[in-house]
């Protein structure tokens, strides 16, 4: 497409006015003044479109050129993503920082991809083979972890004729495609995709295997599914962004992207410094070979934040394309729903609740809506999926506010933080009783087959205890402990234990920081069983005094950081030791009966 040079006619922080490009097109990007700002058409009217700038605007004047580049705003997707750390609008921030030092200078042009690097390409097709889009033509192993798989672009079908092998760089073709007109069409490893909207799919499909994130009070009583949405709402300093950076640290996704978006630029320094070290438990290989980030703080122009979540879930998009489970983490929404409000206001939009634009919900139910599991295209049926996880950052964690409300009818998970409970640093300080997960029943099926068919017992069980303590905690705050009987001193013990022993898990604990699902279950088990005979015991009119002198309960107290390959020793020995010391009771009580396993 042609391109066009205007003119600035006026300028509103990130929004800028120009005239003088009758062609232009809506979600153009262009390039702004004299520096050549990138920037985005949102706006378009019969002389005048309006831009919003991803670079800072200061000393930009009115008449200054404006040019098209004929492009919408895309991102580039093919080998080299994985480990990349981008800005906002795909610009690899360690090139940016090589082009000019660490004040990143404005107008620089710094592509997502890297076109020099050679990649190993393994065709997977041979000539004759006919292709339509979305089928996998060849492999590049891409990092230790996560192997690249090369896919028709849309819009090309037909029969390969040339197939290349060995290394190549992504712009270079490496197979030409004879359509039925016989025309040729040229495939490189790199596609370019505009991001505003969802990559094409061929279908939904049902959500039925968790996305286990290695956090107990999440992984059992808020399930996440693959494929799911949740978010992750708390006032300053709840731990936002500590649960997030647990999920792409542990979560079981093969890919992850991590958007830092708006928050503080310290808090995505300490995530580049401590993530290349960390190493994923099932391959070993470091994490950052799984792992893209894109950071656009706070101090970074408003305009890219806005843009950043869409180059974010267009990457995750692309590996889902590829068969991967793919978990994206955005810390967080608020400040992009700021970016929105913003904008809006530059625009003279007419403001809704508390100032944010009438469409905040269907900007953020489109963004959630681009979460899912689906059928990829292509002749196969590849499945894949992406997670999205948010978190929100409601002022004052007042969760009244438009953007909680707003995600809260989107969202199926929502992990509310408490901040009585930060403050009594009891993390991850997620209250078990507000919040919820809508994917119980659908997974309830994968938890049975792959930890027990009790599962869904235990859990229930255990809320039911939680509900309970929370009841008997308002009695006891009126009339005092020793008003309650016996089995509700029981119940609080119970309460008390699931808590400690098996809610609380820091994210700091070399071993607890990650919980492998299997080892949550026995965990749970242990302590459900412990509560099953000790209000067995107490009917039978032992004391709760009398339990409480029980040795193993050291043990189930430390059961939290028995070893991720060898905790089952660990919980046979429990079991064993709380079966002897509940059987050790039958001689002070008259009914035996009660040491029967339950
Ligand atoms: N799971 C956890 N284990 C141990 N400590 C935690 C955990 N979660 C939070 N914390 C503690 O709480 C502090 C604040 O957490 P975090 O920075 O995640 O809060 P936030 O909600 O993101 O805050 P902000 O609103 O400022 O962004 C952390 O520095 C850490 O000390
Ligand atoms: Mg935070």
């Amino acid at each position: 497409m042609a391109q066009e040079t205007g003119y600035i006619e006026s300028i509103a922080g990130p929004v800028v006015k120009c005239g003088g490009l009758p062609s232009v097109r809506m979600y153009e990007v262009v390039r702004v003044g004299k520096e050549k700002l990138i920037g985005e058409v949102i706006e378009v009217s019969e002389d005048i479109c309006t831009v919003q700038c991803y670079e800072e605007t200061s000393g930009l004047a009115p008449g200054e050129p404006v040019i098209t580049t004929g492009d919408t705003l895309s991102v580039e997707l093919g080998p080299g993503l994985i480990g990349s750390i981008y800005d906002g609008i795909q610009r690899p921030l360690p090139d940016l920082r090589d082009l000019s030092g660490d004040f990143i200078t404005r107008g620089l042009t710094v592509e997502g991809l890297d076109k020099t690097k050679k990649w190993k390409f393994h065709p997977t097709v041979k000539v004759g083979d006919k292709v339509i889009p979305g089928d996998i033509i060849g492999e590049v192993p891409e990092t230790g972890i996560i192997t690249s798989k090369i896919m028709i672009p849309l819009g090309i079908e037909g029969e390969i004729v040339e197939i290349a092998k060995g290394e190549h760089t992504v712009i270079e073709t490496i197979c030409k495609v004879k359509d039925s007109h016989d025309d040729i069409h040229e495939v490189t490893m790199m596609q370019k995709t505009p991001v505003r909207v969802g990559r094409p799919f061929k279908e939904r499909v049902h959500l039925n295997t968790p996305l286990i994130t290695g956090q107990r009070v999440i992984d059992t009583f808020m399930p996440q599914a693959k494929g799911g949405t949740g978010a992750i709402p708390g006032g300053f300093g709840t731990g936002k962004t500590v649960t997030l950076h647990q999920f792409a640290k542990w979560a079981d996704a093969q890919v992850v992207v991590y958007v830092g978006c708006g928050e503080r630029g310290n808090e995505m320094t300490e995530a580049l410094e401590e993530w290349p070290h960390l190493k994923d438990p099932k391959s070993g290989r470091p994490l950052m070979e799984r792992t893209v980030l894109i950071a656009n703080t706070s101090n970074m122009p408003v305009a890219a934040r806005e843009a950043s979540i869409y180059v974010a879930v267009t990457i995750a998009e692309y590996f889902r394309d590829q068969g991967y489970d793919v978990a994206l983490m955005a810390d967080s929404t608020s400040r992009w729903a700021e970016a929105l409000r913003e904008i809006s206001g530059r625009l003279g939009q007419l403001p809704s609740e508390e100032g944010y634009p009438a469409y905040l919900g269907s900007r953020l139910a489109q963004f959630y809506e681009r979460g899912g599991r689906v059928k990829a295209l292509g002749s196969d049926d590849r499945l894949g999926s992406i997670t999205l996880c948010g978190a929100v950052s409601p002022p004052g964690g007042d969760f009244s506010e438009p953007v909680t409300q707003a995600t809260l009818r989107i969202v199926k998970v929502f992990w509310a933080l408490d901040k009585d409970l930060a403050a009594r640093r009891f993390f991850p300080a997620i209250n078990t009783l507000t919040s919820y997960s809508l994917y119980h029943k659908t997974l309830e099926a994968w938890h049975k087959e792959h930890l027990g068919p009790d599962w869904p017992d235990l859990v229930r069980e255990a809320m039911a205890i939680l509900q309970k303590d929370q009841e008997l905690r308002e009695i006891v705050q009126l009339v005092g402990p020793d008003a309650l009987p016996e089995s509700e001193r029981a119940i609080l013990e119970a309460a008390r234990m699931i808590k400690e022993d098996f809610l609380t898990q820091s994210a700091l604990h070399e071993i607890d920081t990650f919980c492998p699902i299997g080892k949550t279950y026995r965990m749970l088990r242990i302590i459900i069983n412990f509560a099953r005979k000790m209000m067995k015991a107490v009917q039978m009119g032992v004391s709760v005094r009398r339990i409480l002198e029980f040795s193993v309960l050291d043990n189930i107290a430390r059961m939290k950081i028995a070893p991720w390959d060898s905790y089952d020793k660990t919980m046979d020995t429990i079991e064993k030791k709380m079966e002897r010391e509940f059987q050790s009771l039958s001689s002070e009580i008259e009914h035996p009966e009660i040491t029967a396993p339950s």
